[in-house]
């Protein structure tokens, strides 16, 4: 991976490779752990970061369903995040605040286990690498919400997201997608999904979901530009029926599905809608919009 020169570690500005951890870490044996991923962009006002009171607002959160207690508070990991941006010099990438039961006591109640916290930052371009993706539907189910609290962004959870990705990459295609336990669709393993139909737009409702920032930032902005937009259940096979599919998330930003299994999505690039939307959406993190001008945070200010 790329990285960077420095990390926030515990309120301390470290250097990169002595951002270490104990092998006997609680979250590295149950995945005690809650993170966030954040994007910032380069703007016309130098670095900016995209939306992070929400990333933040969600990682305390995540962090108090594992009743988890910072050591910090949102102000300072805010400060974490924008210092460090200007300490590493780099003008956009990716930012990665993770809080987890650090070392103490093993065992599965984690009550009065020192919680450590860090934030890294590193370069990090396309996640999906293309603009419209094919797309698996895996044989896993996104984890049952009566298993966990769905929409809390937790370490242990991502199992089940790594074991759909490797499932599909074996199969060729680029991303899985995941089904809820119901059987409509639910997600993608770091994404959220929506669709268009007839004009209109749509995205699966709260439940077995990440409630993406995304998401609710794509939602917002299709509404600004016009758009209905409405969040219901929907079928593998009525999916497969869109007009156009596309992913959201931090990482894979807008992207396209051109492929659902064996079916085309539309002519299998990335839909009209979409690309506006798309283009709509990089202006708006680019500092290019004043309308949105909220949703960043200068680390130059
Ligand atoms: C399972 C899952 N769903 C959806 C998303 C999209 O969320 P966001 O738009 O907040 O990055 C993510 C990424 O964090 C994710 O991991």
């Amino acid at each position: 991976m790329e990285t960077t020169e420095k990390i926030w570690l515990n309120g301390k500005i470290i250097d990169w490779d002595d951002a270490k951890i104990h092998v006997l870490t609680h979250a590295l044996h149950y995945s005690s752990g809650v993170f966030e991923g954040v994007r910032f962009y380069a703007t016309p006002k130098g670095p900016a970061v995209f939306r992070l009171e929400e990333h933040t607002k969600r990682l305390f959160y995540s962090a108090g369903v594992l009743e988890m207690e910072l050591p910090y508070s949102a102000e300072g990991i805010n400060k974490a995040v924008t210092d460090l941006i200007r300490i590493n010099k780099i003008k956009s990438g990716y930012i990665r605040p993770i809080a987890y039961y650090s070392y103490g006591r093993m065992g599965l109640n984690p009550s009065g286990i020192p919680v450590d916290v860090c934030v890294a930052i590193w370069p990090w371009g396309k996640y999906l690498g293309k603009d419209a993706v094919q797309v698996k539907t895996s044989k896993y189910i996104r984890i049952h919400p009566k298993s966990v609290i769905s929409d809390a962004k937790i370490c242990g959870y991502y199992i089940n997201s790594i074991l759909a990705s490797l499932e599909v990459k074996r199969a060729g295609y680029d991303e899985a997608l995941l089904l809820d336990y119901q059987g409509n669709v639910a997600e993608g393993p770091g994404e959220n999904i929506f669709w268009i139909k007839n004009g209109k737009l749509f995205t699966v409702p709260p439940g077995s979901i990440l409630l993406g920032i995304t998401r609710d930032s794509v939602k917002t902005l299709a509404r600004d530009m016009g758009m209905q937009v409405e969040e219901t259940q929907i079928t593998l096979d009525k999916l497969k029926k869109a007009d156009e599919v596309f992913f959201t998330g931090t990482a894979a930003e807008i992207t396209g599905v051109g492929q659902i299994d064996d079916t085309l999505i539309g002519d299998g690039h990335l839909g009209k809608i979409t690309a506006g939307l798309r283009d709509r959406y990089l202006k708006i993190v680019g500092g290019q919009d004043e309308k949105y001008a909220h949703w960043l945070s200068y680390v130059n200010s």
